[in-house]
């Protein structure tokens, strides 16, 4: 049997004969990343260790020492005096040997009823939780730029596409609220992942629970979580919570990219329809005359990486057998990069959105080419009596007829429109003109100025509730 140095000696070390492979140190090492869950760690081993002391298991002179020399390990991670080191292989073991080696024999027992499959399991949750608050606070800034925006452009006209064609006028505010609804649905699956996720798995222990007389009640007050979790097998082994995260993510990035991609369109000289602030646009290093909008085609690229994210961990969970396994420590680099992704673009469009400058004048123009007020011509021709199939009739040979004379369908007189059916009287150009149109669509989630004031005032009554 070979002798195992002090510095090669492993807090699991008791059964094996020799050191580990260097290669396989660093290979199985996650200290260089889960580190960023330190603090997380130290507050669930101080509620562990109370736990502890209340039922008798440690002194209250060791959770004591516990408590004090954890503060101290914080302290030293804090300023960046703490020496990580890859040999004490993830942030678990490298914190309980720094305490042990500053507190001594009670550090020892700080591990006692517990593992690192619930110990990690915990700390996970833990720090997302405090993740999804700030995010929900960005996701909360964000929209209400949205809805500011809407409100000043409640009345402010645009082409409404389908299938990037001119369909009928909308206002911009209308089309920012769709934006917000999208927001909304985003921060409701939030609030259900953090829902779902708030669940102590700390008592699990390695698998199958412990023998010591714990109460995981208490912990789970302690770290305030609802409750414990039900199984002690599913505790250690589910991360659906991260999938669940990321699956948020994705479809935030979606909409992002979405939204990114309405912005590229609109800040194009072709569309002008909106000024982007310089501060979020970069130049060409070759093209004087280039203000890119980087911001938004960032974002909308991020979006490649988040999507990757999720599906990583669907695949990394994907026919693993209960409970634990080392495959899970694959978990975090995913879920760290899609939660500063997140962090990340919710913060640049919160900060860039209320900037936005509409060309109001660009946007109406565009309103009024395409015929979109073609719709209204047949509506109001179904008012006139005639049956919508008919009236689609006679408002397509309209426009045929527009189209050939190179003029809008408010551009011909009356008589002309006249020719196309004897139905049509001098009060239709009301319903021709842009303002007509959108205040037509005046009920529940339609395109009309009054409609859209009323839903970003109740828009933002939902966003102001939530502090
Ligand atoms: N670093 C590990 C992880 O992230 C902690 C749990 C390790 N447990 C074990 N039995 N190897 O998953």
């Amino acid at each position: 049997m070979t002798k195992k140095t002090d510095s090669e000696q492993k807090l699991w070390g008791g059964r094996f004969t020799e050191p580990t492979d260097s290669f396989v140190e660093r290979f199985t090492a996650s200290e260089s990343f889960d580190r960023r869950m330190a603090e997380q760690d130290i507050r669930g081993s101080v509620a562990h260790a109370t736990m502890l002391c209340t039922k008798g298991i440690l002194s209250a002179d060791e959770l004591s020492a516990i408590k004090t020399g954890l503060e101290q390990v914080q302290a030293d991670i804090d300023s960046g005096q703490f020496e990580w080191s890859v040999s004490r292989e993830d942030v678990h073991m490298n914190i309980e040997a720094a305490l042990t080696a500053r507190i001594g024999a009670a550090g020892k027992k700080l591990h006692t009823g517990r593992s690192r499959n619930d110990q990690v399991a915990t700390d996970i949750r833990l720090w997302l939780r405090d993740q999804i608050d700030l995010i929900e606070a960005d996701l909360s800034r964000l929209q209400e730029g949205v809805i500011g925006l809407a409100q000043e452009n409640s009345d402010t006209i645009m082409p409404g596409f389908t299938h990037l064609q001119s369909a009928q006028p909308i206002t911009f505010g209308h089309h920012l609220m769709a934006w917000n609804e999208m927001l909304e649905r985003d921060y409701s699956r939030l609030m259900d992942c953090r829902d779902r996720m708030n669940v102590s798995p700390l008592g699990a222990s390695a698998l199958a629970g412990t023998s010591y007389p714990i109460d995981r009640n208490q912990t789970s007050d302690m770290l305030g979580f609802d409750a414990p979790t039900r199984n002690s097998l599913d505790s250690v082994s589910d991360r659906d919570f991260a999938i669940e995260f990321c699956s948020f993510a994705s479809v935030c990035l979606m909409h992002l990219s979405r939204m990114s991609e309405e912005m590229i369109l609109w800040a194009s000289s072709q569309f002008a329809f909106i000024d982007l602030p310089d501060r979020f646009c970069t130049g060409s290093s070759i093209m004087p005359q280039k203000k890119n909008p980087d911001v938004p085609e960032l974002v909308r690229g991020k979006s490649g990486r988040v999507f990757g994210h999720l599906v990583a961990l669907l695949t990394l969970m994907k026919s693993q057998p209960l409970a634990y396994n080392k495959d899970n420590q694959e978990d975090k680099e995913p879920l760290f990069d899609t939660v500063d992704t997140v962090q990340d673009c919710l913060r640049a469009f919160a900060d860039m959105i209320p900037a936005i400058q509409p060309k109001k004048e660009n946007m109406r123009a565009a309103a009024s080419q395409g015929f979109s007020t073609a719709t209204d011509l047949a509506d109001y021709l179904v008012g006139q009596g005639l049956a919508f199939r008919d009236a689609h009739e006679v408002v397509g040979l309209a426009v045929a007829h527009a189209i050939e004379a190179d003029c809008d369908l408010s551009d011909l007189s009356l008589e002309q429109l006249q020719g196309f059916s004897s139905l049509i009287e001098a009060d239709v150009f009301e319903y021709l003109t842009l303002e007509g149109s959108v205040n037509s669509r005046d009920h529940i989630g339609g395109t009309a100025p009054a409609q859209v004031r009323s839903a970003a005032v109740a828009a933002l009554l939902l966003v102001k509730a939530r502090n």
